[in-house]
């Protein structure tokens, strides 16, 4: 069985997110999105309610789960099972993080491969901040975030 992991932040979820992580699922027999609950910066939503919002937008999906994790991306990998990073790219910008990732996470622990997919054109340039800076201005997110969470989201700046 081939099992992969999605790892972010995920504050909160986007479509872009959500197009990479059902593409995901046709390609592997298992998705785990993983949800990064130690990062420095403080995050708007809490571990839980990312947890939360995601299991609402995937419900849908047989084969995605989604679970938390504050080590190395690599064990938590292995904790699942997975032999497979999955990774969304959007722009030039992106890679190189994202390439420096790959290799650090590949001399962590050779095993894993990480596995890119090239952001639905739709989708290149949303991200989880662009989305909370416009939630800040009560802007309409209808195009950038599943519409399941548009509410937890408003609640936030109300
Ligand atoms: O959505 P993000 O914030 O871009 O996701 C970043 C994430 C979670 C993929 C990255 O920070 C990560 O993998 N963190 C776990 C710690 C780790 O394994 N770091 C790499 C080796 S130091």
């Amino acid at each position: 069985m081939r099992i992969a992991v999605y790892p972010g932040s995920f504050d909160p979820i986007t479509n872009g997110h959500l197009d990479i992580i059902k593409r995901a699922s046709r390609v592997y027999d298992k998705v785990i999105v993983g949800v990064l609950s130690n990062k420095s910066k403080t995050p708007l939503f809490t571990a839980k309610e990312r947890v939360d919002m995601i299991g609402q937008v995937t419900g849908d999906i047989p084969n995605v789960e989604v679970d938390t994790f504050d080590g190395l991306l690599v064990d938590f990998a292995k904790s699942k099972g997975a032999t497979v990073i999955v990774k969304g790219l959007r722009t030039v910008a992106d890679f190189e993080y994202e390439f420096q990732m790959a290799l650090l996470n590949k001399a962590l622990n050779p095993e894993y491969e990480t596995m890119f997919m090239m952001t639905n054109s739709k989708y290149s340039y949303i991200s989880s901040s662009m989305v909370k800076e416009l939630a800040g201005f009560h802007g309409d997110l209808t195009e950038f975030v599943p519409c399941d969470i548009i509410k937890r989201i408003e609640e936030k700046y109300n």
